[in-house]
């Protein structure tokens, strides 16, 4: 595998940077292609990442044929008049998001065998939320050797209470609903633009969903789905990451057509630590202080604080003046880059799921390992900043998310190489 080299300290980003599809968003509008029984899918703007190739393989195996041209950034999904019930093992271990097919396999199947989804080691994260919403739906659901198997004669359409806003479980309700017979209410839903994506795709396909971007969502059943063309939403995290990027290194840097609707709650923390944002004709203008001030963070389902932009604004604050506050409440289990950062100097108190980071203008380069995917991220920003050399490995964390991402740091002024590791480690 490779590893990253960052030379800090001096770096002030400048230029545009492009930001890429949403992985998040493009990962569940493969699994909606299956719902389509005749037609193509066509979804423009697709993020060139590991976990796209992942989803595509695992598509494609269920039996809608998926052809991806890089260079355009597109796939062509060509819908099957019959799709196989079972998501082997293979294609399911590594990625979590991969659960996502379970809706589509059961609504046009009557039934689905699943793998137990495996993904970054954040927390336990359980999928009772999406397997409770089959059941009021009529499925019954057991569990054998490893395999999730669902089955109903006909999904039919109930009302579903969400305990927490899972976006993975509204997601895979929305699905399965898209085919069941009547209507599904989902409460408490996920209000994550992805979501929004999801249902603007589904609309396309044929289907009836309502509320998408709200809490609560209205599926009314349709008896077929069609193929539609679709532009994925833009990656509100990777254009998050580089707003963080520009303020840490008292950069001035523009996301080219970023969606700052997207981003309210990181560009409010970023404007209260000292970040200058101007809205241009071609995207959004992020601007760094001297100084970055600490700041208090909590992470909360969409619209609060992202827990995806967690270990990024982290990182920040590890540079700010002062202590700064950092409470993760999406998932447990997710501060494990901060032991990381500790390794360049950082001072952080770790109680549960709260962490008060003092802020340190001297950090210093350090050999590190990415714990996650945005973790690699974060472990990169404060390379930028740390005096001397930061080596960051296990880049295939990175290689899940980002496209390209030494790349866009170096374009924007980045000391920054990407080597292979001859040391061997993964
Ligand atoms: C999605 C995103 C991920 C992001 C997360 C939260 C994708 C591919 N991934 O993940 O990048 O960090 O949203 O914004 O879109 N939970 C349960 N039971 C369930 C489902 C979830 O208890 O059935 C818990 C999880 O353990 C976790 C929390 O709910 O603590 C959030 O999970 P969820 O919103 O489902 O995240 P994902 O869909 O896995």
């Amino acid at each position: 595998m490779d590893k990253i080299i960052v030379k800090g300290g001096q770096t002030k980003l400048q230029g545009e940077v492009e930001i890429e599809g949403a992985k998040n968003a493009v990962l569940p509008l493969l699994a909606a292609t299956l719902l389509a029984s005749k037609g193509e899918v066509v979804l423009t703007n697709v993020p060139i990442l590991s976990d796209v190739f992942m989803m595509n393989n695992l598509v494609d195996h269920l039996g809608t044929s998926i052809s991806f041209d890089q260079e355009a950034k597109k796939i062509i999904a060509k819908a099957n008049s019959e799709i196989k019930t079972t998501a082997p093992y293979e294609y399911v271990s590594k990625m979590r998001a991969s659960i996502v097919v379970m809706g589509p396999i059961l609504a046009r199947n009557g039934q689905a065998r699943v793998s137990m989804p495996g993904g970054c080691s954040i927390g336990s994260r359980p999928i009772d939320l999406h397997l409770r919403g089959f059941e009021q739906m009529g499925a019954t659901i057991t569990q054998n050797a490893g395999y999730i198997e669902a089955k109903a004669d006909k999904l039919k359409g109930a009302h579903i209470y969400l305990d927490f806003p899972s976006v993975g479980a509204t997601q895979n309700l929305i699905l399965a609903a898209t085919l069941a017979e009547g209507v599904t209410t989902l409460e408490n839903a996920a209000r994550e633009p992805e979501i929004v994506d999801l249902a603007n795709l589904l609309n396309k396909m044929g289907a009836n969903v309502k509320g998408a971007g709200t809490d609560t969502i209205i599926i009314k059943g349709v008896e077929k789905m069609h193929g539609a063309k679709h532009s994925v939403v833009q990656d509100r995290i990777e254009a998050g990451t580089f707003m963080v990027a520009a303020a840490m290194t008292q950069g001035d840097v523009l996301i080219k057509d970023a969606i700052a609707e997207h981003n309210r709650p990181l560009i409010s923390k970023l404007s209260e630590m000292g970040v200058n944002f101007t809205q241009e004709e071609t995207g959004l203008r992020v601007v760094g202080p001297e100084k970055l001030k600490a700041t208090s963070v909590k992470t909360l389902p969409h619209p609060g604080f992202p827990t995806d932009m967690q270990s990024q604004m982290a990182a920040a604050q590890a540079i700010a003046a002062g202590e700064s506050v950092m409470v993760e409440t999406v998932f447990e289990n997710r501060f494990k880059h901060l032991e990381e950062m500790r390794r360049m100097g950082l001072e952080v108190d770790i109680t549960r799921n709260t962490a008060l980071i003092q802020g340190n203008s001297n950090l210093q380069g350090a050999a590190v390992k990415s714990t996650d995917l945005r973790a690699s991220a974060a472990l990169i920003l404060l390379g930028l900043v740390a005096k001397g050399q930061t080596t960051v490995r296990r880049l295939s964390h990175l290689d899940r998310g980002y496209y390209k991402f030494h790349e866009k740091l170096k374009a924007l002024g980045a000391d920054i190489v990407r080597v292979k590791d001859e040391d061997g480690e993964e």
